[in-house]
């Protein structure tokens, strides 16, 4: 069966973990095609609560292989901690959680040189998640990056590969002015870990080419958002891949006749963590008012999120950037209670209206949003089921959503659980 992506919609946390869990009970395999340890990707099933980083959100179905894509850069470290949270919640992943030999490595250096540069940056930084993820794909662009197959290596040749690479990461340190990390501690650090990972590493070329062949339903797992996008985000505040559907293809390997269905993740209002320009921002008691109820803190860092009313001008940016034709609408229980609901539907840029979102993104900083109304709904539990059972003005919302955006929303999530969600597939 060709593969479906679960792409954000908006400026990440829009739910995508979420979705993919759901929808995972259809699928064979997960793959994870970009990003980093700057995702957060929660699951909430009957075991509880699940944070994820850099391991796909999928594992938690028992007989899902689960791979993190060629297009990751990959703090091994990190990932350490991570497996082993999984494993003290009896989550076996032996065999079944694979690590492509074409990811780059994110390095002590990367992450080191991602906080002297946002402190340089100072009042104009991007709000980085300083998990390294700007330096690892400037190393992965200029050559200079370890990749996971580097894991394959003799010992040996791992402690002088780390070595050099951290010597050469230090020369980027001094001109901050700050101190070298020490190369030789880094390369045993590497080399101590090089057992645990070693094993995982798996040509993800031949793997994709199996799984087709084998007619295996494939999910591709997404991190971040659209407007987050290194290529089509809101430049410089956006992360440093391409979370848009051209990252798909490009971080997994497969084919674009491939993907058979791309669903974009939008919450039914908007929310962006770090800086940059965010039209629809509330910085008022509505935006405190959303993010107390759908607890808008990071998962990644724990930041408070920015809060805001939901913006079609950017919406529709994602859809045609995307060619979506379907989404998923989450967190609509938390837009329950508001009396009256807004949604931007174009930008005043120096006076006149306009219907699009501009690239360049000193235009963008300049919109003010236009917006429309509609009543909202009692603040009351959202049904599980069935779409017809959500509170009339709820409904009206969602049809509202999604004529302007030309799109189906075939499923609306009313809460956190795996069993919070109204499925609309075949409406
Ligand atoms: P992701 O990065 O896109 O996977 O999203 P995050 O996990 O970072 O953030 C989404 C947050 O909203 C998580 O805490 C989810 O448990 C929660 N969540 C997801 N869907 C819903 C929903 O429909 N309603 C509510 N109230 N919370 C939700
Ligand atoms: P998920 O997958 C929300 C934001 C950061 C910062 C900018 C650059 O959970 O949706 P980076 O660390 O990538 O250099 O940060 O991007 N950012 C995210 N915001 N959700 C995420 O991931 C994010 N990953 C990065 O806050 O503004
Ligand atoms: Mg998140």
């Amino acid at each position: 069966m060709p593969a479906t992506v679960i792409l954000g919609g908006q400026w990440g946390d829009e739910g995508k973990a979420k979705v993919v869990d759901f929808l995972m009970s259809r699928h064979d395999v997960v793959l994870r095609f970009q990003g980093g340890a700057n995702a957060g990707h929660t699951v909430v099933n009957d075991d509880g609560t699940f944070k994820f980083h850099q391991i796909p959100s999928g594992i938690l179905y028992p007989d899902v292989t689960a791979v993190m894509g060629n297009g990751m850069v990959i703090d091994p470290f990190a990932f350490r901690d991570e497996l082993g949270e999984l494993l003290k919640r009896s989550i076996d992943v032996a065999g079944r959680l694979l690590i492509s030999s074409a990811a780059q490595v994110v390095m002590p250096h990367h992450k080191f040189i991602d906080s002297l540069m946002e402190g340089e940056l100072k009042k104009n930084h991007i709000g980085s998640t300083g998990k390294g993820i700007g330096p690892a794909y400037s190393s992965k662009h200029s050559r200079r990056g370890m990749r996971m197959s580097d894991f394959l290596l003799s010992k040996e040749e791992l402690h002088e590969l780390v070595t050099r690479s951290t010597e050469w990461g230090n020369r980027y340190v001094e001109l901050f002015g700050a101190p070298p990390l020490s190369a030789k501690k880094i390369a045993a650090d590497f080399v101590n870990i090089q057992e645990l990972i070693s094993p995982m590493i798996i040509d993800t070329q031949e793997l994709v080419t199996k799984w087709k062949a084998d007619g295996k339903n494939i999910m591709l797992e997404g991190a971040q958002g659209t407007l987050l996008d290194i290529d089509h985000g809101t430049y410089p505040y956006v992360t440093s891949s391409n979370c848009s559907i051209g990252g798909a293809i490009s971080g997994s390997g497969l084919a674009p006749r491939d993907i058979g269905r791309a669903i974009g993740i939008f919450k039914a209002y908007a929310t962006r963590v770090g800086n940059g320009p965010f039209p629809t921002e509330l910085e008022d008691e509505t935006g405190d008012c959303l993010r107390d109820k759908g607890r808008e803190f990071g998962t990644t860092t724990g930041r408070p999120r920015r809060c805001g009313w939901f913006d079609l001008v950017a919406a529709r940016y994602a859809v045609n950037l995307n060619g979506l034709e379907e989404i998923a609408l989450t967190k609509l229980d938390v837009l329950s209670g508001q009396e009256k609901i807004r949604f931007c539907v174009a930008y005043e840029l120096d006076g006149e209206r306009i219907g699009y979102f501009p690239q360049n993104v000193h235009l963008l900083n300049r919109c003010k949003p236009i917006y429309e109304e509609m009543p909202g709904w009692p603040d009351q539990e959202l049904g599980r089921g069935d779409f017809e059972d959500l509170p009339e003005n709820a409904k009206a919302y969602v049809r509202t959503l999604e004529e302007r955006l030309g799109i189906h929303a075939s499923f609306i999530s009313t809460g956190p659980e795996r069993s919070s969600t109204i499925v609309r597939e075949d409406a």
